[in-house]
């Protein structure tokens, strides 16, 4: 049965291009909707370039109340349907009743190796800690933040000179490798982890 897949974003959305890219021919998933907390997010203009239905509700008029904001949110994926949500650079933090309805059903990639750098500026602060390799992680999402089974990562070196913003270009591409090959693992029912390269 083919799995529907919501993706959600807050920025350019280069990781769901690749993940919608991804589902096409026997891949065992499709995607259903992209959702933003941004309405003038590029990843919902890439996504409706690619013929992927888009829906937008801003967290602003919500004014941090995390559960009427997702409570909104809830409406386009309820009409969806989906049977996995990957967030893809999607920048709001979840509340424990949103990750306990989709819990084992969600999935979101961070831009370090977990379980280091949870949270904001990975890049900056690996590099501040004098680390010698990053990378990024795809986990299930539970009601700790950036925590939750593992299910890939993707290692790169640290070079001379990196800069949070030439260690984040080389993480995004290994993003974009880990990424949909977890997806299709996972939509296919196997968990087992996709360690790269
Ligand atoms: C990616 O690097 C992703 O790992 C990161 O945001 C970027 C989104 O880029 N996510 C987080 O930091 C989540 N806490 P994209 O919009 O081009 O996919």
């Amino acid at each position: 049965m083919t799995r529907r897949v919501a993706i959600l974003v807050s920025g350019g959305g280069s990781n769901m291009v690749r993940l919608v890219e991804s589902m096409t021919g026997d891949h065992p998933a499709r995607p259903v909707l992209v959702l933003s907390n941004d309405p003038e997010a590029g990843g919902l203009r890439r996504a409706a370039e690619m013929g992927v239905p888009t829906a937008a509700v801003s967290h602003k008029p919500f004014k941090g109340d995390r559960a009427a904001f997702e409570a909104a949110l809830s409406e386009p994926l309820a009409a969806a349907q989906p049977d996995i949500i990957c967030l893809a650079g999607f920048m709001r933090v979840l509340t424990e009743g949103f990750t306990r309805r989709w819990q084992g059903r969600m999935l979101n990639i961070h831009p370090s190796l977990l379980p280091k750098y949870r949270g904001l500026h990975t890049h900056a602060r690996a590099l501040e800690a004098g680390e010698t390799e990053a990378g990024c992680t795809v986990h299930e999402v539970t009601a700790e933040l950036d925590d939750g089974p593992l299910l890939g990562q993707a290692r790169v070196p640290i070079l001379p000179g990196d800069t949070p913003e030439t260690l984040a270009a080389r993480v995004l591409v290994e993003e974009h490798r880990l990424y949909p090959a977890v997806l299709r693992r996972f939509a296919a029912g196997d968990r087992t982890p996709v360690l790269l390269p």
